[in-house]
């Protein structure tokens, strides 16, 4: 039988990202796959592309799962971690718009509720960091289109609770046959068939319609002349969507 996480709870760190990649490096035996870090209060919060993640004490999940991955798998973990993200906000949230945005944003009715920061170890192991917002009002989130679960009128679970159901998430998912994993997170991504416009890390930008995922889980869009490209990494704006909000890039910024 499959053993449950083991989660570490504490009061207050820098980010959980790196505190669990210290006891990584320092403690590897006192790890068992799928150990997650959780915290009430982050310092020095992660996010994607250098950005800052911010969260008032005890408002929100601040996760960091240590998942076991071989290099192929590893590049798909935000996508699967966006998955299991995804089907926990959806049971939590079952008359709302949830939509994953590629690669692993989670948002309520356009606006973000989730980030996801996936950070490689070694060849074997990624530290998946995932921060979701539970309890924040207006007020308390950034000027940016975000939300939260109680503010889109769902209940507010204990984060514990939250962290093992996206921590065995991602374990059910990792189960899978490759096939399987890549329909699965097809089927979930919002993002494939929108128009998009993507700004690319170099600050260029390419617009076009999303219209699949490589293996590897790079989005490939498809500009008005035909011509393909694949991305790796990006910010994606869904322009259907940004008729009516411009989704902020990083989120809680
Ligand atoms: C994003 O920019 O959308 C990703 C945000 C990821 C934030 C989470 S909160 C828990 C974990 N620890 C960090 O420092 N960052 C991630």
């Amino acid at each position: 039988m499959r053993k449950m996480p083991e989660v570490l709870p504490l009061q207050q760190t820098s980010s959980t990202n790196e505190y669990l990649a210290n006891l990584w490096l320092t403690k590897p035996d006192a790890l068992s796959p799928f150990f997650t870090v959780l915290a009430n209060e982050q310092t020095v919060g992660r996010g994607r592309l250098g950005r800052e993640w911010t969260a008032p004490a005890g408002t929100s999940m601040l996760a960091s799962i240590l998942v076991p991955a071989d290099p192929d798998t590893a590049s798909l973990l935000p996508l699967v971690a966006g998955v299991a993200a995804h089907t926990l906000i959806s049971n939590l949230l079952p008359q709302n718009d949830v939509q994953l945005k590629w690669p692993n944003d989670v948002l309520v009715g356009g606006r973000k509720i989730c980030g996801i920061l996936c950070e490689s170890l070694s060849e074997e192991w990624t530290v998946v960091g995932i921060g979701l917002n539970i309890s924040q009002t207006i007020d308390q989130l950034p000027p940016v289109p975000s939300t939260s679960i109680v503010l889109e009128g769902g209940p507010s679970l204990d984060p514990s609770l939250l962290a093992l159901a996206v921590a065995v998430g991602i374990q059910d998912l990792l189960e899978l046959s490759p096939e399987q994993l890549h329909s699965e997170i097809e089927q979930r991504c919002s993002t494939l068939g929108c128009p998009v416009e993507v700004l690319l890390p170099s600050g260029d930008r390419i617009t076009g319609t999303a219209i699949s995922l490589d293996p590897r889980g790079a989005l490939l869009v498809r500009d008005e002349f035909g011509t393909t490209t694949s991305v790796q990494a990006g910010d994606i704006t869904h322009l259907i969507l940004a008729e009516m909000t411009t989704v902020a890039p990083g989120g809680n910024l």
